[in-house]
């Protein structure tokens, strides 16, 4: 009694104009074929096969370890895929089920595979129906005087009686497994698409031991075929997305304007303002607060931080450090615990110890910042000489004045202290002050003088 699922991923998307295959198209960082695979591993299947065609490669180079791939040669139609897949199985008794969904719906949920695969048990087969409109362009159920199930038929092949009805097939069928593979080689190409119909087994399937039908919502079953679409199912995944992190006691205030991928990771008793996009695998302790307006992608954010108005990127913000207003953090930074990086900062590579600070205007590249260190106003690292990047190193309480070029490599030892506008270029012990400028030199009654300058001149004009 074994379960066997089939994601069908073969197709080519024409209508989304892109050399990338449909399914790998993404909706909330995941691709459309991450997402029902997703789906479909809730369910629990003992296998599952990926049917693949277009962009072959691409598409199995994105497939967990444990599906399989079944390449499918050329594309002729839903029925022709299945059986590729079904090729790949050995002998099935009524007992074992094969679900067949289509690698573009990503938002179909297991609860509702799970609902097909029990209500097939004792049937040949059973198919999810949903009610949409005939514009949606998916095939439309045909039934008895009964209401008894009879067939699907294409869009393109139905009379116009049948292109007004209302129930439409949702593409997600588990079957028998044993009256599915016998009634695959059946299947012909006599219509407009000259394509093997998988739907087109179910009549077929009627004189064996039934079809059964099952109701999903409209909202789980958007099939992604245009740009369009794929805008509609990721603002619904978001939905789902953010209604899941509230009920684990996130709060958002305005969650319509929240876009966290399905990667993220939330505790309790995060806050998120509008505009906050969290991506990859970003994760976000308790208490932090983030936004408005917000992009961080792999980043690690610690408790009780303040992170707004700022771009991260791969970067790990300590506990309660203050990040922003305008803030750049770039790859491998390491802000700890209490730090700072203020307003109109830029970091990359820069380790910044505990309680260091660096509040305004600076650029910190390749450097390490020691603990209690305070970095003033407009003071940067000169990393880069035009060929190679060097490093720069803070000590702990160090105090580097305003304006103050640190031409790397250079160490600044600790409690060092280093006078606003100097130019570093060699070392600094630690506890010295270093001072790198002209001295200041004063002019008594120099205005006086300036003023009667300028007095006799406008006279002589
Ligand atoms: C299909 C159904 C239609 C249903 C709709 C729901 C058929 C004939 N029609 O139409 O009744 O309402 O889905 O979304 O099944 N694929 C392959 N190999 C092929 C052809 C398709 O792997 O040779 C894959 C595609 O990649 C796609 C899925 O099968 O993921 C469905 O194919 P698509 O062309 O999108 O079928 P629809 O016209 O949407
Ligand atoms: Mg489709």
């Amino acid at each position: 009694m074994s379960l066997i699922a089939v994601v069908l991923a073969a197709g080519q998307g024409t209508r989304m104009k892109s050399d990338q295959a449909k399914v790998l198209h993404t909706a909330a960082g995941r691709t459309l074929l991450g997402w029902v695979l997703e789906a479909v591993r809730g369910v629990g299947p003992d296998r599952t096969l990926v049917v693949t065609g277009h962009g072959a490669e691409q598409v199995e180079a994105e497939l967990p370890s444990t599906v399989e791939a079944v390449r499918q040669g050329e594309q002729l139609g839903t029925g022709h895929a299945t059986s590729v897949a079904v090729g790949r199985l050995g002998p099935m008794s009524a007992d074992d089920t094969v679900l067949v969904v289509y690698g573009d719906m990503p938002l179909m949920t297991s609860d509702l595979l799970t609902q097909v695969v029990e209500t097939r048990r004792g049937k040949d087969a059973a198919l999810v129906t949903v009610e949409l409109p005939p514009s949606n362009g998916f095939g439309r159920v045909v039934r008895d005087e009964e209401g008894g199930f009879l067939r699907v038929v294409e869009m393109k092949d139905a009379t116009p009686a049948e292109r007004s009805i209302g129930e439409a097939n949702a593409g997600i069928y588990a079957f028998s497994g044993e009256a599915l593979a016998a009634t695959l080689d059946r299947l012909e190409t006599d219509n407009v698409q000259k394509e093997y119909y998988l739907p087109d087994v179910l009549p077929l399937l009627l004189g064996w031991g039934g079809v059964v039908t099952v109701t999903g919502r409209p909202e789980d079953l958007i099939g992604v075929n245009s740009h369009d679409h794929l805008a509609e199912v990721e603002a619904l995944l978001r939905r789902r997305i953010n209604l899941t992190w509230q009920q684990e006691g996130v709060w958002m205030q305005d969650p319509e304007r929240v876009y966290l991928d399905a990667g993220v990771r939330l505790a309790a008793g995060v806050r998120l303002y509008p505009g906050v996009h969290l991506e990859g695998e970003t994760a976000v302790s308790e208490g932090a607060v983030i936004g408005p307006d917000v992009y961080a992608r792999d980043c690690i954010i610690g408790s009780g931080a303040r992170v707004w108005y700022s771009v991260l990127r791969s970067a790990r913000v300590g506990a309660d450090v203050d990040v922003g207003p305008y803030a750049s953090l770039r790859e491998g930074t390491v802000l700890e615990a209490g730090s700072k990086a203020g307003t109109f900062v830029e970091m990359k590579n820069a380790i910044v110890g505990p309680g260091a600070k660096v509040p305004h205007l600076s650029y910190m590249g390749d450097a390490t910042i020691g603990a209690r260190a305070n970095v003033g106003a407009g003071s940067i690292t000169c990393n880069y000489d035009g060929y190679d990047k060097h490093p720069t190193v803070i000590g702990e309480d160090a105090f580097i004045g305003s304006d103050t070029m640190l031409v790397a490599p250079v160490n600044v030892g600790d409690r060092a202290v280093i006078g606003a506008g100097s130019v570093v270029t060699r070392d600094v012990k630690p506890g010295a002050l270093a001072v790198e400028r002209s001295s200041q030199i004063e002019i008594p009654g120099y205005a006086a003088r300036r003023e009667e300058r300028h007095r006799s001149r406008q006279s002589e004009d």
